[in-house]
């Protein structure tokens, strides 16, 4: 089985980048980590990779900065150079122009904090707990040019308690995106297009 290469974008602690490297170290996995890329030197999830022993690239906004398309042009050189075929936004913190979308368009993946479509964007916990949720969680979709809004692969869901923050409410639902994140991409690897549904 050819194993399809993968690229994850980061921008900070890489958590989710984490959990889908470590999954993929099992030689059944249909993908194979060969880039993280963070757009922050800084980002803690950059020694994260390289202790897993994944290449890492930085390409910093702010060094293009006002030049979105020069910066993305950077990016997608170093995805060409890496022979990346699928790409996993994990924590990437930079809205990415249509031009780039389209041209990852049907393999392009993202982790969003909210059970899509409620609440895309960002401040996802505080407006969950302010619409009054029962429950809360995470969706993995497809990227498309409108922001958080491509085809859903995946939903973990999870209780919201008495008493609970923005920050419980996070830290409660980080361990089912590590969860849901591995899941989706074994299957979107394997053109399995089943959606997974995680629940506690
Ligand atoms: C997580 O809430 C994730 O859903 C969102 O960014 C946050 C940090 O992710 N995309 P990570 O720990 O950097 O993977």
């Amino acid at each position: 089985m050819t194993r399809r290469r993968a690229a994850i974008l980061i921008s900070g602690g890489g958590s989710n980048m984490v959990a889908l490297v470590r999954d993929m170290a099992d030689p059944a996995h249909p993908a194979t980590p060969c880039l993280v890329i963070s757009n922050r030197p800084d980002a803690a999830g950059l020694a994260r990779a390289a202790d897993l022993g994944v290449p890492t690239a930085v390409v910093d906004h702010r060094a293009h900065a006002d030049d979105r398309p020069r910066f993305e042009a950077a990016i997608l050189d170093r995805l060409a150079a890496s022979g990346a075929e699928i790409l996993c936004l994990a924590g990437f913190m930079r809205i990415l122009t249509p031009g780039f979308v389209e041209h990852w368009r049907g393999r392009i993946l993202n982790i969003h904090p909210s059970i899509l479509p409620l609440f895309p964007g960002l401040d996802t916990h505080a407006r969950a707990l302010a619409a009054g949720m029962a429950v809360h969680g995470a969706t993995v979709h497809e990227v498309t040019p409108d922001l958080d809004s491509g085809p859903i692969l995946g939903q973990a869901v999870i209780p919201v308690l008495p008493g609970d923050t923005p920050e419980t409410l996070a830290a409660r639902l980080l361990p089912m995106e590590h969860r849901l994140y591995p899941a989706v991409l074994r299957r979107f690897a394997a053109g399995d297009r089943r959606k997974v549904a995680l629940f506690p």
